[in-house]
This record gives C-alpha cells, sequence and structure tokens, in this order.
C-alpha cells in the first residue's frame, strides 16, 4: 500500500490522520480529497502543506467523475473515507446533506474502488450506529440508529459490507468513538465547550448533562485506523474506542477546572431532540489485533484543552464566519431559556 486517497482530510480526524500517516511512512503518498464543506478548512492541513507526499484537490465524493480522475492522476490503491456530514445537530436541523455525502457519497467510492479494483477500501463509520446501549456494543450487534447522522453514517456501514459480499471489494470499517483533539470545529462538546470557556461565554449542557459518551484521543484513532488497514483482513469491522466512559457534566467539570473558570459558566438548556444516553463500545476485537489507546481521559482532555488555549488563531477565525449563524440558530433560543446549574 503506498498511495492512498484520504477524503474528509481537511476535517478534523482525516487532516490527523494525514499528519500521522506522513510521520509514520516516508514512503507513502496521500491525496486529500475534499469538499471543503463548511467543516473542511486548509488551515488544519497549513502545518504539512509544504510536504510533497501530500497532495490537495477539492471535491465532492458524491461526483464520479472527479473521483474517478483523482484516483487515476494519483495512482491510489487505497481509499480511506472520512468525508461526512459528522454533526448529529445539523442533521436534526436538516438531513439532506447527511443523506448525500454519507450514503450516495460511500456508495460513489465504493463504486470507484469496484471498477478500478483497489486494494483496499477503508470506512471510517461511529459507534452511534449502536443507537443508545446498556452494554458495550460487538461488533455483530444489531444497528439500531437513532438520529439522521446515526442513520445516514449506519447505511453507509451497510452498503460498505454489500460491497464486500456481493462484488469482493476488499473493505474494512472503523467505528470509532467520541474523538478530541486539535483542529475540531467548535460545534462538537469539548472543542465548543473549551473556546466559549475561554471567551467567558456560556457553556450550553443539554439537558441533564447525564448522558454518556466513550472519549478518544484523536492520535489513538488514527493508529487504530492505521493498524486496521495494514493487519485486518477484508470483509472486518472493528469498533475502535477509548475505554473512557464519562458524563457530560463530568467533562464540563474538568474543562472548567483546568482553565480555572467559575462554575456559574454552564448553562442547562433544552435537551437535543432522541439524545441517545449512552455509547459505549466492546473492544476485546480491536485489542486482539493490537491495538489500545496511549491516552487516558485526563491526559487526553487536558492535551485538547492546552492545544485549544495556545491556537486561538485557529478557532477565532472559524467563530467569526458562517458558525455566528448557526450558533444563533441553534443555542440562541436555548440560551435565553436556560438556568444556570452547579456542576
Ligand atoms: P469533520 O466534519 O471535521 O470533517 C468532515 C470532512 O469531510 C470535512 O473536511 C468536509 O469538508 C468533508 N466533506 C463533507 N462532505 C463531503 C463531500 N460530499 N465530499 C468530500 N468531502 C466532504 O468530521 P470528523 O469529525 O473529522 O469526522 C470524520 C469521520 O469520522 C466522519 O465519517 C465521522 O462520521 C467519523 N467519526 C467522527 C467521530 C468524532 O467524534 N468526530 C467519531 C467517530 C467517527
Ligand atoms: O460517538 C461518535 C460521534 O461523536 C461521532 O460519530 C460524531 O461525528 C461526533 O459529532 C460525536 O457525536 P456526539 O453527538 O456524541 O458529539 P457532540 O460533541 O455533539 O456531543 C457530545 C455530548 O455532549 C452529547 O451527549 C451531546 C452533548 N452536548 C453537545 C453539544 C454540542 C451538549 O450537552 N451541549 C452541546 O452544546
Amino acid at each position: 500500500m503506498k498511495n492512498l486517497l484520504v477524503t474528509g482530510g481537511a476535517g478534523f480526524i482525516g487532516s490527523n490522520f494525514t499528519r500521522y500517516m506522513l510521520k509514520k511512512y516516508p514512503q507513502y503518498t496521500l491525496a486529500v480529497y475534499d469538499k471543503l464543506t463548511y467543516a473542511g478548512n486548509l488551515d488544519n492541513l497549513r502545518d504539512i502543506a509544504a510536504d510533497a507526499r501530500m497532495t490537495f484537490t477539492q471535491g465532492d465524493i458524491c461526483d464520479a467523475d472527479a473521483v474517478r480522475a483523482t484516483l487515476r492522476k494519483y495512482r491510489v490503491d487505497t481509499i480511506v473515507n472520512f468525508a461526512a456530514e459528522s454533526h448529529v445537530d445539523r442533521s436534526i436541523l436538516d438531513a439532506d446533506a447527511f443523506l448525500r455525502t454519507n450514503v450516495i457519497g460511500t456508495y460513489t467510492l465504493l463504486e470507484a474502488a469496484k471498477e478500478l479494483g483497489l486494494e483496499r477500501f477503508h470506512q471510517i463509520s461511529t459507534d452511534e450506529i449502536y443507537g443508545w446501549v446498556t452494554k458495550p456494543a460487538h461488533e455483530t450487534d444489531p444497528l439500531i440508529p437513532r438520529s439522521p447522522y446515526a442513520a445516514s453514517k449506519a447505511s453507509g456501514d451497510l452498503m460498505v459490507n454489500a460491497y464486500y459480499v456481493t462484488h469482493g471489494v476488499p473493505t474494512t470499517i472503523t467505528r470509532g468513538s467520541n474523538t478530541i483533539g486539535p483542529y475540531q470545529y467548535p460545534e462538537k462538546a469539548v472543542p465548543l465547550f473549551v473556546t466559549n470557556a475561554l471567551e467567558n461565554k456560556p457553556l450550553p449542557l443539554y439537558g441533564d448533562g447525564k448522558q454518556v459518551r466513550d472519549w478518544l484521543y484523536v492520535t489513538d484513532h488514527c493508529e487504530a485506523v492505521d493498524l486496521v488497514l495494514h493487519r485486518s483482513k477484508p470483509g472486518e469491522a472493528y469498533n475502535v474506542g477509548g475505554d473512557n466512559e464519562r458524563e457530560n457534566v463530568e467533562v464540563v467539570k474538568i474543562i472548567l477546572d483546568t482553565l480555572d473558570k467559575p462554575s456559574d459558566l454552564v448553562r442547562r438548556v433544552a435537551d437535543r431532540s432522541g439524545h441517545d444516553r449512552r455509547y459505549a463500545l466492546a473492544l476485546e476485537k480491536i485489542r486482539a489485533l493490537g491495538w489500545q489507546p496511549r491516552h487516558s481521559f485526563e491526559q487526553a482532555l487536558t492535551e485538547t484543552i492546552r492545544w485549544y488555549e495556545s491556537n486561538a488563531w485557529w478557532w477565532q477565525k472559524i467563530k467569526s464566519g458562517e458558525y455566528r449563524e448557526y450558533y444563533e440558530m441553534q443555542y440562541g433560543e436555548r440560551l435565553r431559556m436556560s438556568e444556570a446549574v452547579a456542576v
């Protein structure tokens, strides 16, 4: 494997993965292919832009001709598909782009992988496809997605499996848990809470704040994808979790303490519709392949907080743009109706 197409490589995890792979594999080339939606950002690749082994193409994964042309141009043998609409709250406001990118886009890439006989198609999936769980989900558990985002990602996984079974496309899937680290768009809870705290703005906590997520550091996520690409046989799916289940309220508390900010910044706001109470993953399968997360929860969160503290140039630019309209739509009324909550 030498020439990778990294779709969604200008987003959060995709850009971290590109950086990680350039460093680890001096002989590989990485062709980043990204539509540059609101979440795509060339600043995420700024520090590696001069590396001749990385190229950038602006394009849509739903555009079959552009996908094929890019695969041929860069002699791609492996697709790693990070491209997605990724935010649950936006999928509640409008699911259209989620269906196009996460379902039709995945199908379009699979068709290209089939036609060009690629060595591997790797799909970046999520723990949300299992739905709200009461015990850690295994890879063979039924998919019971509950948000439009999760339903679109589950559909992507089903299509990947169909192309493996029906057409023999050599596919693999990783289902990651809530990932944090540098370059995450500040609509997601952790970068939103951290940057709001740095600006002394309210932290909008949905509902009772007792929802549980399993937090994973982004380079640990990248390492798991790397391992599956190189060590797994085709046709397999792997859970990738940080083994760090925490309630949202605990996360908020650590952020405020680390930044030495007062707890009255926290506001209880109207809950997310259909909010899943808990995600949790069984990790035996990926552990058996030789992976385990290197970061404890405290390390992952502290490193993340410190990065946003030191890189205000990155998030202040984002927060001054289109973001403001989204923020008003998502939080304006919620915050006006909110109450302070002791954490
Ligand atoms: P992100 O929103 O930061 O990045 C997504 C990227 O995809 C952006 O650069 C965007 O421009 C690009 N994109 C969107 N639509 C496209 C299209 N039609 N064609 C080409 N590019 C397009 O997302 P992320 O958080 O980095 O997530 C990456 C992947 O990982 C997604 O598939 C997501 O479902 C999955 N995932 C994310 C997490 C998490 O906690 N962030 C956890 C598990 C899985
Ligand atoms: O679990 C993996 C998934 O994690 C990925 O597939 C998604 O792409 C990613 O966005 C993330 O989804 P979540 O919905 O879990 O993440 P989010 O950061 O939006 O929210 C984390 C928790 O915090 C969740 O319980 C909702 C809550 N929350 C979120 C926001 C944005 C709040 O309380 N307030 C907020 O303002």
